[in-house]
């Protein structure tokens, strides 16, 4: 069964808590909190005060995608606020081995992401480090894009490096996801979806949570 991990970029920061509280009532699996630096990518969000905000919040497993030049800085100021898992882009360095092991140092699990653009094959060599790989199907900064369905064939690829190596590794997949391209997306072989605008702006939130959580290969 697929995993649900809700985008809180795509939520309404006006009434966060009621937010947050509806995403706890209708059983999401996870929270997705996308951190934008303004640098790495043309946007910026939040930082660990509204992390800490949101743990508070909720009980939730909290999920950090930091999309930042320098993720390093700030891993521990995330994890003290509540971060369950940190993820960083490969973008950032070639080698993640050494951010990895400061995440684990801190007692949370480390995620390692790829923009659309970025071969698949640069983060294989790293994969069993990981707890996570967050393959994105958009170019990261902006809530609301298009799916690209050509990341697809990245999804499968690593599905059977995963299954061939016998790796742990989960897969995340991020970015324009929706109710009709969801059932894809776990066919390729995601273990978990990360959906902001069509999660919070639908009219029918409960019937997209069972239907993402009863999707299976
Ligand atoms: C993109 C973010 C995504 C995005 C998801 O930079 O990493 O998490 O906000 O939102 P939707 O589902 O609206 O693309
Ligand atoms: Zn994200």
């Amino acid at each position: 069964m697929a995993k649900f991990a809700p985008s809180v970029l795509g939520a309404d920061f006006s009434r966060l808590a009621e937010e947050i509280k509806d995403c706890d009532r209708l059983g999401v699996d996870w929270l997705h909190l996308d951190i934008m630096d303004g640098h790495f990518v043309p946007n910026i969000s939040f930082g660990p005060g509204i992390v800490k905000t949101i743990d508070k919040l909720t009980d939730k497993f909290l999920d950090a995608h930091l999309m930042l030049s320098e993720p390093q800085k700030y891993f521990e100021p995330f994890a003290q606020a509540g971060a369950d898992l940190i993820t960083f882009h490969i973008e950032v360095h070639p080698d993640p081995r050494r951010h990895c092991r400061a995440l684990k140092k801190l007692g949370i699990k480390a995620g390692i992401s790829l923009n659309p653009k970025t071969s698949i094959q640069k983060v294989f060599p790293y994969l069993e480090h990981f707890d996570l790989l967050l393959i994105m199907s958009v170019q990261p900064g902006f809530g609301g894009q298009a799916f690209m369905n050509s990341v697809l064939s990245k999804v499968e690829e690593t599905r059977a490096f995963i299954d061939k190596n016998n790796l742990s590794t989960l897969i995340e997949m991020d970015g324009g996801i929706d109710g009709e391209n969801a059932q894809r997306c776990v066919d390729a072989g995601a273990d978990i979806l990360v959906i902001g605008n069509a999660f919070f702006k639908s009219t029918d939130r409960m019937a997209l949570t069972q239907r993402v959580q009863s999707l299976h290969r």
